[in-house]
């Protein structure tokens, strides 16, 4: 009898920790659109989807090296380092002197992070580089032919935005910087959502977390059980630019760009 009582009280501490609202596990399963009291949400369809989970503050404001590392973590199964490097990264777009933290908002501060050929998103010389828009979206999928999304699809799909965006937008410029997220955003739906040692994705995955800036869990996804590591990510980032190959991009960057040299 006093073994069922303790089996029954370990049993019931164990499902009320998971169980328990606040924690992070239970954030895959709440999911919030932005309120009024939030900031609207930035040109990161991930970091997005986090906030509206919960992984992230709600609020979308004063995001901190701990609330990042850890929201990549939980939710993604990114490691430590490459979470600290990402944050490092993000704090560069808070005008403040000295940031310890950012918003969804800063990210969207032009040519820092925040580039132009987005998957989703306008270029910022037509007013809006933040918000999701079904037109350049249409354009990116229409080079996702298949179910399965492949390395060979995701280069072409992004390669095509540079193209399009270069030939409409009069101050187009892809800076060094904004070459590598461009390659690195196309490698992180890849590895966060799909199969890293296949270079593959589900299509209908990568599309639901655009649209809907939410984990694809009611399609199946679920968070990565291999850890992600930098170098998975660089890894990725250059089978992107093998697959892209040295194509008309660098040289249409070059006379836009001014001088523009590729280096990863
Ligand atoms: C602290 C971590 C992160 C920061 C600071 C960050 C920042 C950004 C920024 C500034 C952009 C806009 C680039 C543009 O102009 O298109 C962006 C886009 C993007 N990010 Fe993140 N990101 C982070 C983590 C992630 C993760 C973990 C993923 C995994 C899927 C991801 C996926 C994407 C994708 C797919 C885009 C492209 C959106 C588009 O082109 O329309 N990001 N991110």
């Amino acid at each position: 009898m006093k073994f069922f009582w303790l089996f029954t009280a370990t049993v019931l501490r164990a499902s009320l920790t998971v169980a328990r609202p606040s924690s992070p596990v239970s954030h895959f399963f709440t999911w919030k659109p932005p309120g009024p009291n939030d900031v609207v949400r930035g040109p990161c369809p991930m970091l997005n989807t986090l906030a509206n989970h919960g992984f992230l503050p709600h609020s979308g404001q004063n995001i901190t090296e701990e609330d990042t590392v850890s929201a990549l973590y939980t939710a993604l199964n990114v490691n430590q380092s490459l979470g600290v490097f990402l944050f490092h990264h993000a704090i560069t777009t808070n005008p403040a002197p000295n940031a310890t933290n950012f918003s969804l908002y800063d990210l969207r501060r032009h040519n820092i992070l925040e580039h132009d050929a987005s998957l989703s998103r306008g270029d910022y010389y037509f007013g809006n580089d933040y918000s999701f828009n079904q037109t350049i979206f249409k354009e990116t999928r229409s080079y996702w032919t298949a179910p399965i999304i492949d390395v060979e699809m995701a280069a072409k799909a992004r390669l095509a935005r540079v193209h399009t965006s270069n030939a409409t937008n009069p101050t187009f410029t892809l800076t060094k910087t904004g070459r590598k997220f461009s390659f690195g955003e196309t490698a992180a739906y890849m590895i966060a959502l799909g199969d890293r040692a296949t270079g593959t994705v589900r299509r209908a995955w990568v599309e639901y977390l655009f649209e809907n800036e939410r984990l694809p869990l009611e399609l199946g996804w679920s968070r990565r059980k291999k850890t992600i590591t930098q170098h998975d990510l660089v890894d990725m980032l250059r089978k992107v630019v093998n697959a892209t190959g040295s194509s008309s991009e660098d040289a249409s960057l070059m006379i836009r760009g001014g001088g523009f040299h590729a280096g990863l």
